[in-house]
This record gives C-alpha cells, sequence and structure tokens, in this order.
C-alpha cells in the first residue's frame, strides 16, 4: 500500500464507510511473523543443529523458541503471520482474554492460512502476565517441530519484586524433542496412535529456550523472576532449582498470592512466574532439575554464578503483583455443565459420535480418534455448550480415564474451585488444568467474552485424536 492517507480517503470517497476505520489501521505496515523451515542447536554439540519450523521476524530465519513479543497491559499486538510452511498454519495467542476472531483457532474462528498467505492478528492484551502464541493447526506437528514463542505482556507500572531494587527477570521457555542420532526430529512417530491413546509425543530431550543444558548466567545476591513457560506438546513437568527455594507469585500469567514452594509442576502450556534469590556462591552452579519421572529428577539446564562478588542478599519479602482485573464468579446463579473425557488405553470408552455418526471403539481408532468429550470424538461440528454473555458457567472436568490432561479453554481465565470434591483456595487462576487420572475438577468462570471458544486437552496428541470441542458465549 503506497498511497497516502489523504489519497486513500480522497480514492475512496463513498466508501469509506464501508470500509471501516480498522482497514485504515491495518494499511499500517504490520510486523511480520513469519513461520518457516529453519534450523537450531537443540541437542547438545558436538550433535548437528536440528531442522525445524520456527518463528522469525521478516527476512530473518526463525528461531528457537521464536521471537518474544513483548508489550504493557492494554497495549495492542499487531503481526502480519506469513506463512512460509509446506502445510496451512495458524497462530493462537495463548491465554489472552482475546478478540474472538484473532484467536487463531484454525477451523474455528478462522481458516488455516495456506502457504504463501498471510493473516493479520491485531488486537489488545487487556492483562499483565506470562503467555505464549504457537501454531494452532495440526499442533501436534507445528509445535513439536518448533512453532511456538513468548509472549510477555508486562504489568502496566514496571514490578520490581522488591523495594528499591531491580529485579531481573529471564524468559524461561521449556520444550521436550523426540529426537533421532543424528540430531534430526523424529518424523516417523508423528501421528502414530500409540502415543496418542497414552501419554503423548513424548520427547527425549529436554530443552530451555531452544537448547539442551543451558546454563543461565546470574551473580551471587541478585532476585530473579523467572517466567516458566512449557510449550512441550505432552510432558508434565515437575521442576526445581537445587539449593535454592522458589516462590510461584504467577499461575497461567495471573498474580497469585505469593506462594513458597519447593518444585512448580507445569502442564503443556502452563506458565509459572517464579521468584528465587540467588544465594549460591561466586562461580558456583545449580542444577535446574526435571522430574523425568517417578522421581528420577534430570538435570535440564543450569544458574551460572558469575565470579562477580556477591550483590547484598535480599532481606525484603518477594513483592506480590498487583491483583489482576478479575471478577469473581458468582457459583449460585451459575449454569452447570460437565465435560467427560473417556478413552486411551486402559480406559473403556464402547464408542463415540464422529462426524455425526456413532462409532465403536475399533472403527473410531481406525479413524485416528482414541478419546471422547461427552461421547463426541473431536469433531469441530458439534457444540459442546452455549451460555449467555456475563452468566457464570461452572465446569465440572470429570477425567475418567488412566492418564493426566491439561484442559484448556480459550478466551477466558478461570478459577479451580475443587478438586475431587475439596474446595481449593481462592484466587488462583488459570487458562490451562491439570487433571489427574480419575480427578475431577470443577472450574468457574464469568462468560464475558463474546464467541467459539475451544476447550482441548493441550496433550496436543490427545487433542489431534478425540480431546477437543468448543462453546459458544452469546
Ligand atoms: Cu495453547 Cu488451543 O491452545
Ligand atoms: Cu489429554
Amino acid at each position: 500500500m503506497t498511497l497516502s492517507r489523504r489519497s486513500f480517503l480522497a480514492a475512496s470517497g463513498a466508501g469509506l464507510c464501508a470500509l471501516g476505520v480498522p482497514s485504515l489501521a491495518r494499511a499500517r505496515a504490520m510486523p511480520v511473523l513469519q513461520a518457516g523451515p529453519s534450523s537450531a542447536q537443540i541437542a547438545p554439540l558436538p550433535y548437528p543443529v536440528t531442522p525445524v519450523w520456527a518463528y522469525g521476524a521478516e527476512g530473518v530465519r526463525g528461531t528457537i523458541p521464536g521471537p518474544e513479543i513483548r508489550v504493557r497491559a492494554g497495549d495492542r499486538v499487531r503481526r502480519r503471520l506469513s506463512n512460509g510452511l509446506s502445510q496451512p498454519t495458524a497462530v493462537h495467542w495463548h491465554g489472552i482474554r482475546i478478540d474472538n476472531a484473532m484467536d487463531g483457532a484454525a477451523g474455528l474462528t478462522q481458516d488455516a492460512v495456506e502457504p504463501g498467505g498471510v493473516f493479520d492478528y491485531d488486537f489488545v492484551a487487556p492483562d499483565a502476565g506470562t503467555y505464549w502464541y504457537h501454531s494452532h493447526n495440526r499442533g501436534w506437528e507445528q509445535v513439536a517441530r518448533g512453532l511456538a514463542g513468548p509472549l510477555i505482556v508486562e504489568e502496566a507500572e514496571p514490578w520490581t519484586g522488591l523495594e528499591g531494587a531491580t529485579t531481573r527477570e529471564i524468559t524461561c521457555m521449556l520444550d521436550d524433542w523426540r529426537m533421532v542420532e543424528t540430531g534430526a526430529i523424529h518424523e516417523d512417530s508423528f501421528g502414530a496412535l500409540h502415543d496418542a491413546a497414552h501419554g503423548g509425543r513424548l520427547g527425549n530431550t529436554v530443552t530451555l529456550n531452544g537448547t539442551s543444558d543451558t546454563a543461565l548466567p546470574v551473580r551471587a545476591g541478585e532476585r530473579l523472576r523467572l517466567r516458566l513457560i512449557n510449550a512441550a506438546t505432552a510432558r508434565v513437568m515437575p521442576l526445581r532449582i537445587k539449593g535454592h527455594a522458589m516462590t510461584i507469585i504467577a499461575r497461567d500469567g495471573f498474580a497469585t498470592v505469593p506462594e513458597a514452594a519447593e518444585q512448580v509442576v507445569l502442564a503443556p502450556a502452563q506458565r509459572a512466574d517464579i521468584v528465587i534469590d540467588c544465594t549460591g556462591a561466586p562461580g558456583s552452579r545449580a542444577d535446574i532439575l526435571l522430574d523425568a519421572g517417578r522421581g528420577d529428577w534430570v538435570r535440564i539446564a543450569t544458574l551460572a554464578y558469575s565470579g562477580e562478588a556477591s550483590l547484598p542478599p535480599v532481606e525484603a519479602p518477594v513483592r506480590p503483583l498487583p491483583e489482576p482485573a478479575w471478577r469473581a464468579p458468582d457459583l449460585d446463579g451459575a449454569q452447570r455443565e460437565e465435560l467427560l473425557m473417556e478413552g486411551g488405553a486402559m480406559g473403556g470408552m464402547a464408542g463415540a459420535m464422529l462426524d455425526g455418526a456413532r462409532l465403536d471403539a475399533r472403527a473410531l481408532a481406525e479413524k485416528g480418534k482414541v478419546w471422547a468429550f461427552n461421547g463426541i470424538a473431536g469433531g469441530m461440528d458439534t457444540r459442546l455448550f452455549r451460555i449467555d454473555r456475563h452468566r457464570t458457567m461452572h465446569l465440572t472436568l470429570r477425567n475418567d480415564t488412566a492418564w493426566p490432561h491439561g484442559i484448556h479453554l480459550h478466551g477466558h481465565h478461570f478459577q479451580v474451585v475443587a478438586r475431587d470434591g475439596v474446595a481449593q483456595p481462592g484466587r488462583v487462576l488459570h487458562d490451562t488444568v491439570l487433571a489427574a487420572p480419575r480427578e475431577v475438577v470443577e472450574i468457574a468462570f464469568v462468560a464475558d467474552n463474546p464467541g467459539k471458544w475451544m476447550i482441548h486437552c493441550h496433550m496436543l496428541e490427545h487433542q489431534a485424536s478425540g480431546m477437543m470441542g468448543w462453546f459458544e458465549v452469546a
């Protein structure tokens, strides 16, 4: 578009009203977010680089993770997705209470963008917090190949964590890759039904900011805010830092009452902001540990202390983040719905609906479906429920399977009200909640964002094989 604003107005004449003001805004250059093939040093040297699919700025090769997008609460995010992949794609801005048309849910809120095509995302990020963006088409392959990046929404007033001092922050995007000996991604397992029916496509290489065994440089005495994001498609990550206590100050982007913890558990797509005091000695190292299963804690990265003399240690307690703008759901007048999860290995799913027909488990498996929500195996054609705008939804997530599931709701943050009938503490907000095998998790939220919203398991192989549906706020 080379027309100046004035000549554009003159040329469009009476057509202006039909075009509307947003078209004028969009005529300004949009920063490009290019999705395309790239390569990255995922496995440690001397392994070769790994061919990946990644996001980059215009004319810049994509990186793992994708470029960090950073705005202030209330700002607009504007990106032109340019699809340099060989298959259609779309970008979802995970956790943002977003305008429905910008949600990036291919097949529901937009058509996937064809190879060579573009799509303009332009939305307000209303709430401060740690978010991320990722592909929302064939996520089980596209996210697993690297199409994800951090989206950080800063507090309107800079937060410092303690009076009179600056707290450094580090974004830590965690991921899990299934690699082969040559350093390439294990491609043959994309779409494997065995993984889908179990815990998903677990990897063998865990990375922090795109590299395995990353060393994060720190200085003795400083206080750090770590923004942890689990971008893995399947792996639940229990995390600790050896010798360092943590204070959790936000979950899924939203401030919590600061909570001292030994470890933090992140389901796929979940985030936590934690504060740690760097109490190690100059020149020392501290392992960042992941429970790789059954209490087998393995090092995935380290805090690498510089040799500089220690700063005076911070004595002040961790200052809470400002309370989020959020309306407590009123459970009395709530609309009650249930989401029944069924299927998977060691499950007893007799059958489910697919494309309007009822199929038995064997016929479903032949079509790649091994899970169901409310007896429907992941069709986008059926709405799960509808709720009037501004009403409270009380939703019971009933995990009737032998596997954990990280259930994600688009467009809203919800409160976890109860687990197995036990009331949960007040203001802990999530956009993704982990439901353990056989667990019943009750959540509630005010349905104040109109549109069609996806609800799905964020173990993306589960999503693809049946654990996905949508609801409508109207
Ligand atoms: Cu993070 Cu529907 O996705
Ligand atoms: Cu799942």
